[in-house]
């Protein structure tokens, strides 16, 4: 296949190394460059620790899926069922809390597979509609998350270090829709 093949498993238990190392690793790969260092080791100390993504692979309410090129870990996304913000009013709905790809696979079709990856378990277990928050400078995944039919409905505030940054809030319902599945 032109692209290679990726590979999308949910993860387990025994994948809180993983998930801490991949978090933190693209998170700043991503953000870094926009953030003060200090700002930037504050965030993933507190959102990657090993204690933190223990407890999340541990609670029910939280997924994580593991995207593999060959053998090697290239991304993964979070899905959270949580407390909505009140603009998001499409029926039955979860959070997408993360979705990476190390920078080298970006741009092969990968972020489509690991998002229908999405929808596909999120409608699994019974959800209709899929809300995130995004940077309002981070044009890249804007830009593909409208590709994916989400639409801003709001915002707010995203915390980092002693940084306050606007997120957009988007959302999609009918996330098995085939007029947008066939992104791919
Ligand atoms: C968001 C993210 C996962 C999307 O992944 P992506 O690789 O950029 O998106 P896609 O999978 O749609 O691929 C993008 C391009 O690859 C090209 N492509 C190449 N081969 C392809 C294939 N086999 N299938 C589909 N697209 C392919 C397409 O041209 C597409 O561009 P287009 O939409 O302009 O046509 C990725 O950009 C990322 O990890 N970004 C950094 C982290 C981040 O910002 N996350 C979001 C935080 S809210």
């Amino acid at each position: 296949m032109p692209y290679g093949r990726v590979l999308i498993r949910r993860a387990a238990n025994e994948d809180v190394s993983l998930i801490a190392d991949i978090g933190a690793r693209l998170f700043k790969d991503t953000f870094g460059q926009d953030n003060p260092p200090e700002d930037m080791a504050c965030y993933l100390a507190s959102s990657f620790s090993k204690t933190k993504i223990k407890a999340e692979l541990e609670d029910l309410a939280t997924t994580f899926l593991l995207a593999y090129e060959a053998e090697n870990p290239i991304g993964y996304a979070k899905l959270r069922e949580s407390q909505n913000p009140d603009c998001v009013t499409g029926p039955k709905p979860i959070q997408l809390v993360r979705l990476y790809l190390d920078h080298g696979v970006i741009g092969k079709g990968y972020g489509s597979r690991l998002i229908r990856a999405c929808f596909e378990e999120a409608a699994s277990a019974g959800f209709q509609t899929i809300w995130l928050g995004v940077w309002e400078k981070n044009n890249r995944a804007l830009k593909f998350y409208q590709k994916w039919g989400f639409v801003a409905v709001g915002r707010h505030d995203f915390i980092l270090g002693n940084r306050i940054q606007n997120d957009l809030i988007m959302e999609r319902s009918a996330i098995l829709t085939t007029k947008f599945l066939d992104c791919t």
